[in-house]
């Protein structure tokens, strides 16, 4: 049997071993993937003892995905740039490191607009530059746009992923003040939150979504609630949405494939079961 794992403090209320467990019934495969708990101090320990206790591989989640990366023998390129680690596995007696959070952002936007979808944006306007934005913006880059513009409350952490991130691609990086997003807007044909504002229990994230293009397209990374109160807005101007629960859902497919050997898909039944599972936490 092949068993995988999710590791994070707190973990219990992660969903992904809903995700992975439907998976493992859908193929019939002979696996296990299971939460597990560890803190800071032990994470180093964890990281070199998982194999040994009959692991193949797991992910990575709050606050360890930065310990991770330092911990790992090898990482991929998307690893290197982001220097956190969300997927582990070991090959050949090596410890490898990805980061497939930028995967799930970009698959979750093709699935739900159709493949030629960027061909009718020049401008993105990502909302926040914590360890999400960064991981979006380096997604991002790696498509034919104009320019991204990262906003942030802290606009110094905005410059800083555009420092760090403007050497991989030709897309032009921007950053700008939290309160000079106006002057963006009506060019933005893709607006992504990627802040807390407008997770349950947080503030709303507003904005005067009557600035923006007709043809914008507006996504969240919140998934709780799915629909926040920046897609409702976004939907009631008429603007195309895309919630975040996709870019979890596809951010677990590189993992499952690597410890199970099957690439899962994507399917209404699964989001549909997660949908369940947000809505029944109510
Ligand atoms: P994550 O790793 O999930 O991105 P994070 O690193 O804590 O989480 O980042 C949270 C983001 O939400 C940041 O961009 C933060 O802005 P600051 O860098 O200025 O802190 C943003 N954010 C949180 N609360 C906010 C608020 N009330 N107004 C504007 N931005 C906010």
């Amino acid at each position: 049997m092949t068993k995988a794992f999710v590791v994070g403090h707190p973990i219990k209320h992660s969903r992904s071993p809903l995700i992975h467990g439907f998976w493992l019934k859908t193929y019939g495969i002979d696996g296990s993937y299971e939460r597990i708990e560890v803190e800071p101090v032990n994470f180093g320990n964890f990281l070199k003892g998982f194999h040994e206790q009959g692991f193949a591989g797991g992910n990575v989640t709050i606050p360890h995905k930065e310990v991770a990366f330092a911990g790992v023998m090898r990482r991929t390129e998307r690893a290197e740039r982001l220097k956190a680690v969300n997927t582990l596995w070991v090959k050949d007696g090596v410890l490898w490191g990805d980061n497939t959070d930028v995967l799930g952002f970009m698959a979750n936007l093709d699935q739900n607009l159709g493949i030629a979808w960027e061909q009718h944006v020049e401008t993105v306007l990502v909302l926040g530059a914590g360890g999400a934005a960064r991981g979006i913006v380096a997604g991002l880059q790696e498509r034919s746009f104009k320019r991204i513009v990262i906003a942030n409350r802290t606009i110094s952490k905005a410059q800083e992923i555009v420092r760090d991130l403007e050497r991989y691609s030709t897309v032009k990086l921007e950053a700008v003040a939290w309160d000079n997003i106006g002057s963006v807007l009506p060019d933005a044909q893709l607006i992504v939150n990627t802040t807390s504002l407008g997770m349950a229990g947080q503030p709303p994230l507003l904005l005067d979504l009557d600035r923006a293009p007709d043809n914008a397209v507006v996504t969240d990374i919140v998934y709780v609630p799915l629909k926040t109160p920046l897609l409702a807005a976004a939907e009631a101007r008429g603007l195309r949405i895309v919630d975040g629960l996709g870019m979890l859902l596809h951010q677990a497919v590189p993992g499952f494939e690597r410890w199970f050997g099957v690439r899962p898909e994507v399917t209404p039944e699964l989001r549909a079961l997660i949908v369940a599972d947000i809505e029944g936490g109510k």
